[in-house]
Parts: C-alpha cells; structure tokens; sequence
C-alpha cells in the first residue's frame, strides 16, 4: 500500500490547531495515534504498524477498506463534474441511488431526502416530521419522543432527542417538547444474551404513559436507533420494536427509525427494520451508503409523507430545506459504487453467515475480569466492563489503549467495548480481534 507523500510527511510536531472531536485531546495530542493508509480490515500507523480495524472505521466501512471500485468512482465522477447544486437543479445519479436505495429499503419507504451526515439526516427527518404533520392540517403536533441512551448525531435537534448525558450538559436548553423512553439495558435480567434479550417489551410502554400526559395528538415523531449502538450496543428486546410500531399507529405518530448504524448490513439484512421485521414511517441512513468513503447520508420515507407537501402552485418550494451538499457528485458517485459491491459480494448475507461466528468469539470473553455483559446482534458486538470506582470510563478507555498498542482499533464508549468489523472480515481476523480484545481486558485488569 503506498502512503501519499502529503500524509506520510505531515508535520505532526504541531497538534494544537485542530480541536478534535469527541476526543481526549490532551491525551492524545501527547502520544498521537496518527492513521496513514488503510487496505481490508486494516489500518497502517504513521510508524508503520498494522491495526485491525474492529469497528469499521466509525461504523462505516462495510465494504472493508481501500476498495478501488469506489475510489475510481469518486475520481471518475470528480473528472467529468466536480459539484452540481440540487436546489433547482439536479444530476442523473443523485436520482439513480435515490432509486436504488428506494429498491433496498423496506416495501413502501421509497422517496429519499438527501443530507450529509447523519447529524443532518436527523434534523431533517425531525423537520420534516413538523412539516408533515403541519401540511396534513396537524400543526399542533410538535412534541418528539426519542430514548435514554439515544445516540441520533450532534444537531440541536438529535441532541435533543439523544439520551447521553455527556453530549447534552454543556448545551443548555435544546430543542422543547422532548421527552424520553427509558433505555432497554437491564442487566439484571439480560447479562449475556445472545442476539435479541428476552425481557423488556414492556418498557416500550413508556410511551403510553408520554402520550397519556401530553395528549398523543401533540406528538409529531418518536425516534430511535433499532439498535442503540454508539452508548455500547443494546440489541431491542424481544417484540419491543413491534410495540413502539402499535402505539405510533394507534396515535397517528410518525416512527423513525435511525439506522445510521445499523444500515447496510450491519445486523445481516439491509437494514434493521426488515431484520426485526418492524417498518417505520421514516428512516435516517448514512455511514455505509458511501463506506465512509465521501460524506453523505439520507431520510428514506414512505410515498404519503412527500406526497402531502405536493400542494400549492407548481413552481412554489414545497419544502424550505436542504442542504448546498445535498446529493453531491462525488458522494453519489461514492454510493452507487458501494451499493455496486455490496450487491456484488452479497456483503449483507456475508454479515448474517458471519454473526453466529462472531457471537460465539464475542461470548467467550465472558470469563475474562471485569467483564459484566456480553451483547450481540449481527456484526455488532459489544463487552460491557464493570467500571473502576470513581472513574468511570477510564478502564474501557485503558483496554482501548491497551488494545490499539497491540494491533487493534475498536470504539470505547464508558467501560463498553463496542466492535462492528467490515462485513468483508475473515473468522481468522475476527479470532485474532477478539484475541487482543481477551489480552488487553487481562492486562489492564
Ligand atoms: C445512530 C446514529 N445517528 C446519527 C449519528 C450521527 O452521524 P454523524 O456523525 O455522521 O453526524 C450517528 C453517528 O454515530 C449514529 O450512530
């Protein structure tokens, strides 16, 4: 693999003019962990070292990465045209992997908004739920629902509906008329479950309690991810889903489902909605749609919805929303060539035959110390550590470090150590993730 000369020479003397995100920059600007190339399941130190990619960059590179098929796509498309607006214009492709993701969502979410990250594929779902409501003469339905331990992005609007305390605290008042359904991790009667826990449906019930106080008919949109996957992979309970998909209908309230994470792929179908079986109303994509290759994300909605703001005049805008990179050249071109391989190398079943492989790697380490819980679903996994006392975070944080020195990248979020490998991982790589997984959980202790 060779290293562009810009990046293996970067002057890295100087780290204090990017404030990083979501990142201990102290920490870090003093011993740097600088990624230079990156091929497969592999990422390549500024110093030359190998590092098993355990999540998939952020969740995002399905396909593995340095897949050539997508960056001569990108090339190709930035040679013959570098940007076209979409407001008022358009391109043929942005129309052709609107159309393809159409075909591989669930039956009847078929019309696609484009944004850029999934931040702003939430703020527009949520937006576009106000607006549909207004349109269809509902315009006191202005309340949202979303969950304790939600994780939708870092617009004021996903914050709102987020659960994490931490992303929420230093940013005063948010968005009002939010409330929120408790998370579904409960330890005490799911530790260590395989795939789907058993207990916990009834805590969707919540939301009868949330209507009950504010009057349904004031609720525009509950949104969840179908698997909360950034604070440390809650799989849903069993029938849970199903039950938030009830109590919406009953109520005349949009479900969204935020399936940034679980997307393409990830928990062995296209998307989680039709592994679960539960279809909502809208869905917000990202992350894979490109393989992380060019930034880019969408809402996938259902007919009725775009159909209810088709009134007025004909040249009016029927909705003010959007965004300059909307649909961009380079990223559409980026999405239909991932879209391209995931068909190719029916990547989406490649996860599903893969998972029970993975599940039995990710359950033996539940001997190893400190670990309390082990959770699974499709190429998702994650193993839950007791925290230190009084430190919480810190020793998911050690073993994080522990395992990057020994050759493996994965996400710590708290004391959970969460893996989502490219769906195009080898068992003997995911033997050898989980191998300095056990190591690092051992050696910090
Ligand atoms: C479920 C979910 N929604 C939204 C986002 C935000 O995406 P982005 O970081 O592209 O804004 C993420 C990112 O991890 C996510 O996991």
């Amino acid at each position: 693999m060779t290293t562009p000369a810009s990046l293996a020479h970067a002057d890295t003397n100087d780290l204090e003019a990017f404030f990083m995100p979501f990142t201990s920059q102290r920490q870090f600007k003093k011993a740097p962990r600088l990624l230079t190339g990156a091929e497969g399941v592999h990422y390549i130190t500024r110093d030359g070292r190998k590092i098993l990619d355990g999540s998939a960059g952020l969740w995002c590179v399905n396909a593995g990465h340095g897949r050539k098929e997508i960056a001569e796509a990108i090339k190709a498309q930035a040679d013959h045209m570098d940007y076209a607006p979409s407001f008022q214009m358009g391109h043929p492709g942005a129309f052709e992997l609107a159309s393809r993701i159409g075909n591989l969502a669930p039956e009847g979410l078929d019309t696609v908004f484009f944004a850029n990250s999934g931040s702003e594929a939430v703020d527009t779902a949520l937006k576009i739920a106000l607006a549909y409501h207004r349109a269809r003469g509902e315009a006191q339905r202005t309340r949202f629902v979303g969950r304790e331990r939600g994780y939708h992005g870092i617009g004021f609007g996903g914050m709102s509906v987020g659960g994490i305390k931490a992303n929420r605290k230093m940013f005063g008042l948010m968005l009002p008329g939010v409330d929120h359904l408790p998370h579904t991790s409960d330890l005490n009667r799911n530790a260590f479950s395989r795939g789907l826990p058993d207990h916990g449906a009834e805590l969707a019930d919540a939301l009868e309690r949330i209507c009950e106080l504010h009057d349904p008919s004031t609720i525009a949109g509950v949104i969840v991810e179908p698997v909360a996957g950034s604070t440390g992979v809650l799989p849903p309970p069993k029938g849970y889903l199903k039950r938030l998909r009830d109590i919406c209908d009953t109520h005349g309230i949009l479900l969204i489902f935020d399936e940034v994470i679980t997307g393409f792929g990830r928990v062995g179908a296209a998307f989680a909605s039709e592994a679960f079986g539960v279809t909502p109303d809208m869905m917000t994509i990202a992350k894979g749609l490109t393989n992380g290759a060019a930034p880019s994300s969408a809402v996938v909605m259902g007919r009725a919805i775009y159909d209810s703001f088709m009134t007025g005049p004909e040249w009016a805008i029927e909705l003010a929303h959007g965004y300059t990179y909307s649909a961009h050249p380079l990223a559409v071109a980026a999405g239909l060539a991932t879209l391209d391989i995931y068909r190719d190398e029916q990547l989406f079943q490649r996860s599903a035959d893969l998972a029970p492989k993975f599940e039995n790697l990710l359950h033996s380490m539940a001997d190893a110390p400190n670990v309390i819980d082990v959770r699974n679903i499709g190429l998702m996994g994650a193993v839950e550590l007791s925290s230190r006392p009084g430190e919480p975070g810190k020793r998911g944080f050690d073993v994080f470090l522990e395992c990057f020195a020994q050759g493996l990248y994965l996400r710590a979020t708290g004391d959970v150590l969460a893996m989502s490998p490219p769906l195009i991982v080898k068992e003997s790589e995911m033997e050898e993730m989980i191998s300095i997984l056990k190591k690092a959980i051992t050696k910090v202790g």
